[in-house]
Order: structure tokens, then sequence, then C-alpha cells
């Protein structure tokens, strides 16, 4: 997952010669007031990390911007740049590295506003464990329920508590405890495989590095040893076998082998395979690499594999252990956070990204948003910037997976928005929906082309958009009236009228718009299917829509008709008093008014008022002669 600008830390192999450190990634949660980067500064500081000529800008910076009187300011050191310090925020995530004897640390840091949900869980996508700091004088707030249900949404099963400033409240244990069992209560429901509460100072390196004097009361670890021997079981190597495959690299005809990085697991010469999406079975002949062939190859590691069979594999399938196989469908029930302002729509289009495969997907309902403070489940239609949801999604064909919680490689996939490419929403997969595999296509004998041969002309959807008044059904119309004359089987689907039937659940919300035109556009497929012209006329607002049914007609099936009329001239004719209602504030969402509308950027016809409405439909007709779907 990816989000904005982040600073990324190169790691090197640690100490020079050395044997190679475990490396732990983890996470610190909390807000600046809770002393997270004073933290993360005194992790930084006591491991010695930090060089001679930052101190002496920190001693600067300390007296300067500091908030600490005549000490250090440890914050200063992570709090990294002069904006975000005067604004006394933390934006984005960072990135650090630091090492120990034991063992080398990667620390996300992210900004615990709630509106940055977003990067923190994209922070959290990739660490083991998390440090969720709480203030002792507070105790557990509202965000460290937030930030715990994020952790454990994003399959983090260590956690720890650090009660942090215990020097604020007289180092006291009862205090200490009274916060923990508050917080065990909460958390039982998510699920982690360990939480460990430490009290500690970081601002005077209590029980960060240093076992503190002030607390004889507690006995367990100190942050550093927790953190260096914590047992990260279910290591990604230890899991079945995963390899998305990046792209077949064919140099000549004696060479055939399958790109990528090792997703899980780990593979070797002489391993049965799967592809997981067709079923066929091979060995591995061979692990290639740029230094020479490999014995194995584990999680992580980029690697050719060659296979002893000529079986059909292409970019984005995934080859599998043969005797642990993932999941393949092409609907699953998954949790959905949304990273882009632009709220989900259910039934809109997205491409979704999940190992090396980019594929169409929808979301077919939303279940049920979750409240981050309350982890209260929610009715709603639509997700905002920062929301978390409970969903059904389709994809236009099945893919490879395994649930998120027992894979996060191959468990969790992002939705791109077709327009802007921005990544729109970042996905865990719970597990995958039945009813989709046991339905399958019944072949049929008649079809579509013969279905034409018989009308005499091809099967159309033309496409009628613009502004409520702006003459769409007008025009359809004697379109309609032209076409029946000349012998062609014609329907026509109009926005009022399948508003009164098959949409009649349906309002003027984005997202009831966007299902409008899903159901629409899959009744008018029907009907190129049964090879007639069908005329659809509807505001149709959105781009996305439209494009979502050309896509679901083969090419040159789809005629969009742009009905280009000014609002100033739709406001003047308001064949039926709406426009004037709308200004009054009497209909919500009119498009136009308080709803937008998306001009088409590539229609096949523009139609301007001038044409008039006789004129603008021989327009029509003649694009359809010229696209020749009649030859009339
Ligand atoms: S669409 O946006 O979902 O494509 P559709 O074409 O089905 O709309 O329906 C539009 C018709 O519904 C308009 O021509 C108008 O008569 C009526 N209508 C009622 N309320 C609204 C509204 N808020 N916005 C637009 N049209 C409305």
């Amino acid at each position: 997952m990816t989000s904005g600008a982040h600073t990324e830390v190169t790691v090197s192999p640690s100490g020079a010669g050395g044997p190679e450190k475990a490396l732990l990634r983890f996470l610190t949660c909390g807000s600046v007031d809770d002393g997270k980067s004073t933290l993360i500064g005194r992790l930084l500081y006591d491991t010695q990390l930090v060089l001679e000529d930052q101190l002496t800008v920190l001693e600067r910076d300390s007296r300067k911007h500091g908030t600490t009187g005549e000490e250090l300011d440890l914050a200063l050191l992570v709090d990294g740049l002069q904006a975000e310090r005067e604004q006394g925020i933390t934006i984005d995530v960072a990135y650090r590295y630091f090492s120990t004897q034991r063992r080398a640390f990667i620390v996300a840091d992210t900004p615990g506003h709630e509106q940055y949900t977003r990067n923190m869980a994209t922070g959290a996508s990739n660490c083991q464990a998390a440090v969720i700091l709480i203030d002792a004088r507070k105790g557990v707030l509202t965000q460290t329920r937030r930030h715990s249900y994020i952790c454990s949404l994003l399959g983090i099963k260590h956690v720890v508590l650090a009660v942090n400033k215990i020097d604020l409240v007289d180092f006291s244990g009862e205090r200490f405890h009274h916060i923990v069992a508050d917080y065990l209560g909460f958390a039982k429901a998510l699920e982690f495989s360990s939480i460990t509460p430490i009290p500690l100072s970081a601002r005077y390196g209590d029980n960060v590095i240093r076992r503190s004097e002030h607390m004889r009361w507690y006995e367990g670890p100190t942050l550093i040893e927790h953190l260096e021997s914590l047992d990260v079981e279910e290591e990604i190597e230890e899991k079945p076998f995963r390899f998305p495959v990046q792209w077949v690299n064919r140099p000549d005809l004696d060479f055939r082998g399958f790109s990528g990085t090792v997703a899980s697991g780990r593979v070797r010469p002489g391993d049965r395979v799967v592809v997981a999406g067709s079923g066929r079975e091979s060995t591995v002949s061979r692990i290639v690499t740029a230094d020479g062939d490999l014995a194995e190859a584990c999680a992580g590691d980029a690697v050719t594999l060659t296979l002893a069979d000529e079986v059909d594999v292409a970019r984005g399938d995934v080859l599998a252990q043969a005797d642990s196989r993932p999941e393949v469908v092409d609907q699953f029930a998954a949790q959905v956070l949304w990273m882009i302002e632009e709220p989900m729509l259910p039934g809109r289009s997205y491409l979704m990204r999940i190992g090396t495969r980019f594929v169409p997907a929808r979301i077919t309902s939303l279940k049920h948003k979750t409240d981050v403070n309350t982890l209260e489940h929610i009715a709603a239609k639509t997700l905002q910037l920062n929301e978390i949801g409970f969903c059904n999604l389709g994809t236009a064909t099945p893919v490879a997976f395994d649930p998120y919680a027992e894979n996060r490689e191959t468990g969790a996939f992002v939705l791109i928005d077709r327009f802007t490419h921005a990544t729109a929403g970042a996905g865990m997969i719970s597990f995958g929906l039945r009813r989709a595999t046991n339905i399958h296509r019944q072949a049929l004998l008649v079809d579509k082309t013969a279905r034409a041969r018989l009308n005499g002309h091809r099967p159309a959807i033309l496409w009628f958009t613009g502004l409520s008044g702006s003459g769409k059904s007008t025009i359809a119309n004697i379109v309609e009236r032209e076409l029946h004359a000349l012998g062609a089987h014609t329907y026509m689907l109009d926005g009022d009228n399948v508003r009164h039937g098959l949409n009649r659940d349906l309002g003027f919300t984005d997202a009831d718009r966007v299902e409008n035109i899903r159901r629409v556009g899959e009744v008018a497929r029907l009907f190129v299917d049964a090879g007639a012209i069908v005329l659809c006329s509807f505001i149709s607002p959105f781009r996305a829509e439209r494009r979502m049914v050309r896509e679901l007609v083969d090419a040159g099936e789809f005629v969009e008709v742009f009905v280009d009329t000014p609002i100033e001239e739709c406001k003047r004719r308001d064949p039926k008093g709406l426009y004037a209602r709308a200004l009054e504030g009497k209909i919500k969402n009119f498009t136009g008014i308080d709803s937008p509308y998306e001009p088409p950027e590539s229609p096949e016809v523009v139609l301007e008022t001038r044409d008039g409405p006789e004129q603008a439909a021989r327009r029509v007709l003649d694009a359809l002669r010229e696209q020749h779907i009649i030859t009339y």
C-alpha cells in the first residue's frame, strides 16, 4: 500500500561483516501530545544513532522550538520538517532505522489524528508489531481505541502498550495497572496474539533502553528488551508458497521463465506448483537469478522460475504450492479503507490490483461501515475518505487470494480510480463468496450474430446523456420513430419511465445514480444481445458509469450522444417545473444545481441546441450509418 510522499530509509546490512540481524518492523501510534516523537527520538538517541552534527543542530533547535526548557527536546530529532514543527503536528509516514546488538528495527511513524487514518493504515500494513502510546495522565482515549482497531484490521498481531509520562503520575503502579485493565477489557475483541504493557518515560528514558530506578514494582521488560526478544511467529516464509507472476521472460525459443517476487513461503527445484487460476500443475525446474541459479528462494526474493512442462502462465497469474492452494473466486467479502476525497460508490467500476494482477472490480454492496472510534457498525450507502467498511466485491474475472488473516501478502488489494489513477481504497479480504463459483453461464445455441443477421442491422446502445430538460428524450423519440420506419428492431429505455418500475427504489444521491445506470446498463446489454438497437435516455451525470456501460458491450456497439444544451437554456425550458423547485430548495441533489454533471470527453455525437430536434435526430442516424450499425 502506498499513499502520499514518505521518507524511505534504505536498510543496509547491519554491522560490518557480522551476521545479518533479524529485522523487526514496528509502528508507533499516538498523537503529538502522547510523546510519540520523543519516544522515537529517545530510541535513536540511546541506541547512539544520533551523529555529532545532528546533536549540535538539536541543541540549537531545542532552545528555539523545544518544549523541554534547557534540556534536549528529542522529539525534534524526528519531527523533521520545519513547517510541521511550527504547526506542532506530524504528517505522513516516516520510516526510521536503528539497531541494537540483537536486532535491527524499522519504525513506521504515522500521525495520529483521525484524518490520517489512511496514513496509519499504510504504515501498519507491513509491520509486525505496534507500540501504542498512552499518556499516563489521560489513560485509554478514543484515539487509543481507533489506533488499536486499525492495527488489528491491518493484521498486526503484537501490541506494546507504552504507558508514557509515568513520571508525571509519580511513577504510580496503581495508575499503570488501572490503565492496563481498562485497555485489556476493550482489546479482547481485537484478537491480538500478545499485548505487553510497559510503564515508561520517553523524556527521561525510564524503561525505554535503561531500566528505571523509580519503578521497583515493575518486573517486566524494558521497551527495547521486549522489542529485541519479540517472537514474530508465523513468519511469512513459513506460509504456503505464493508467487505472483510479474512478467513472462522469453528471450528466445529455448527459455521460458516466470519472473516475480516470492510473496510468501519458499520454493526449491523439484517442488510441485499449480497455476492458481487454471489449476494446471507442473514442477519447478530452476530458480534463475542474475547471479546464477539458487537452490531455494523465499519470501521477498526476486527470481525467475522455470517449469518442467509447457503450461500456460501469464502476467498476473499466481504460482502456488500444489498441495496448499489459494482460493480462486470472482466475488468476496473484504474490509475496505477509503483513501480519496471522492466517496466510494457501490456499483462503480474501479481497477483492482491484487498481487501483480489488474482486474476491473466493483463493490457490489456495502454491508456496514465501522465507526473507528467506537467500533460500532453503522448502516451506510457510501464510504468517505478515511472510512472503513465491510463490503462484498465482484471482479470481472476470477482472482487468486488467501484470506488476509492468513496471508497479508496475498489477501490485500488496492482499488484504483480509473480516471485519475489514484489509489482510491485499500482492502483486506475476509473470505470468498462461494455462490459466485456455483453459477455458471449457460451456453446458448443462438447468439448475437445470428440474431443480428435475421434483423438486418447490427445491435447497439444509443446512449443519450445531458442535463434534465436538455431534450434527450425528445430527440431519442424521433430517432426511434425513424429507425422503426426503416424496419429496425428498437427499444427505448427512459430515465423517467424506468424509475417507475425496475428502479423505483432509487433516488438521486450519487450512490443511487450509480446503481440506476448499472441496472440500466445490464438491461441494455440484454437488448444488444437480443439484437436490438436500444435507445437509452438518462442524465447519467458520471463519466465512470457511462464508461462502464460502454465496456459491457463489444467495441462499436456503444454510441454516446451528448445532448449539449447549456443549463441556462434547460432552466428556461423547464418542461416539468423541476428547475424552479430545485432553485427554491424544494428538490435536493438536482443535477446542475446542487449535484454535478461531468460532460463526456469523447462522445461519438455532440448535439447542440441550434440543431433543433429533427436535425439532431438526423445527425444521430447519420452516425449510425457511419458506424455500419444500419446500412439503409
Ligand atoms: S440519473 O442521473 O440517474 O441518470 P435519470 O435520467 O434516471 O437520472 O432521471 C432524471 C429525471 O428524473 C429527470 O429528467 C427529472 O425528470 C427527474 N428528477 C427528479 N429529481 C431529480 C434530481 N434531483 N436530479 C435530476 N433529475 C431529477
